[in-house]
């Protein structure tokens, strides 16, 4: 089989177990709790000497079925699916840091990422520190004794900037530090950071994964190890998928891979039509020639993905004009929808940022 079949297939014939209805397509599982034969096969369920769903907090046909649809296309070993993307990138965090540690991140992150690190997690004493998209040279020296993760998006939100994976990991292995990546932007089909050293991979689900703007939901899979940690501390932290999303979700991965290639088939097009306008400043798509980082993105992405970044001449005035003049394009502040969106970031999900970090990112 080759390897683009198998992505399609893993996508589509993962399934639960079929019940005695003989369904073809997994029923919606909305049910809180889960039934057992007796007190020694409530005891033993719950010791986990058996696998069996306790809880929809813990585990669900639904959210398994997603969860190990995305397992299988990002090379993983299990994984936990929770409420959003935020939820999975904090859940992460809680689960694998302990107060005084300290964290190494690009600072092109999504803007609330960035407050996590700048806001919330100071509050346990958990610091960060930032290296800019072009400065990976300098990763090394901001590693301390006690840095336990190196933490980056590729591409990044907002302005496509693509990280060296290959050199993330070789750093984080070196250093004996956990490397984790938000594969929000690239999703599975068009890139595999646990191929380069990743060893928790997160997503925003909401996006590429379910692709129709409908749903929340977010993804961790990586280590067994540590997936375990996370799955212990989310059980009891409850930030849990609701079966129902996972069920949309789990149903969209089905056709991720033709959903992506359009959507890259669609902004390379876009991207090339800005570069020949006037008006326009700079354009960013990780397979333009002119991109900065054109031959890293073109080593470890298979398409350069659905979103186009760009900057039009007169400052913020012509920003408003433009925006208050389309057409048929949605202004809102999601991605990976099937409508096209256009969206401001520094006045919108990264307007939190300092003026400085704005700038930077
Ligand atoms: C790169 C990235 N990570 C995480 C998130 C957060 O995802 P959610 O909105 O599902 O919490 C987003 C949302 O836009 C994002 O773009």
């Amino acid at each position: 089989m080759n390897k683009e079949k198998h992505f399609e297939t893993e996508a589509i014939r993962t399934q639960t177990k079929r019940t005695q209805y003989s369904e073809h397509s997994t029923p919606l599982y909305l049910t809180s709790s889960f039934v057992f034969d007796d007190a020694e096969d409530m005891r033993a369920s719950f010791a986990e000497e058996k696998e069996k769903n306790l809880y929809s907090r813990f585990t669900n046909p639904n959210t398994t079925e997603f969860i190990d649809k995305v397992v299988a296309m990002e090379g993983a070993e299990s994984g936990y699916a929770f409420a959003t993307g935020m939820a999975a990138i904090f859940s992460t965090f809680g689960a694998l840091l302990n107060s005084g540690d300290h964290i190494v991140s690009c600072r092109s992150v999504f803007g609330s990422t960035h407050t996590l690190f700048t806001k919330y997690l100071p509050k346990w004493n958990i610091e960060t520190s930032y290296f800019n998209v072009n400065e990976t040279d300098k990763i090394e020296e901001l590693i301390l004794p006690n840095t336990k993760i190196l933490y980056a998006e590729s591409p990044t939100n907002p302005a496509v900037d693509v990280l060296d994976l290959e050199l993330l990991g070789k750093i984080a292995k070196k250093h004996k530090i956990l490397l984790i990546i938000d594969n929000c932007f690239a999703t599975p089909y068009l890139m595999n950071p646990i191929k380069y050293g990743a060893d928790i991979v997160v997503h925003s689900a909401t996006k590429l994964m379910d692709g129709q703007g409908r749903v929340l939901g977010g993804v961790a899979v990586g280590k067994n190890d540590l997936i375990r940690e996370i799955y212990l501390f989310s059980r009891n932290t409850g930030p849990a998928m609701s079966p129902f999303n996972a069920w949309v979700l789990s149903k969209s991965l089905e056709t991720l891979s033709i959903r992506v290639e359009k959507h890259c088939d669609n902004a390379i097009k876009v991207a090339e039509f800005l570069e020949t306008q006037a008006k326009v400043k700079k354009v960013k798509y990780p397979f333009l020639k002119s991109h900065p980082q054109y031959e890293i993105a073109k080593r470890q992405m298979r398409l350069g993905g659905n979103i186009v970044a760009f900057e039009i001449d007169g400052g913020i005035d012509s920003g408003r004009k433009f925006l208050n003049n389309l057409q048929m394009c949605s202004l809102s502040a999601n991605l990976g929808d099937t409508r096209t969106i256009v969206t401001h970031p520094a006045s919108t999900t990264h307007s939190k940022l300092s003026e400085d970090d704005r700038l930077e990112v």
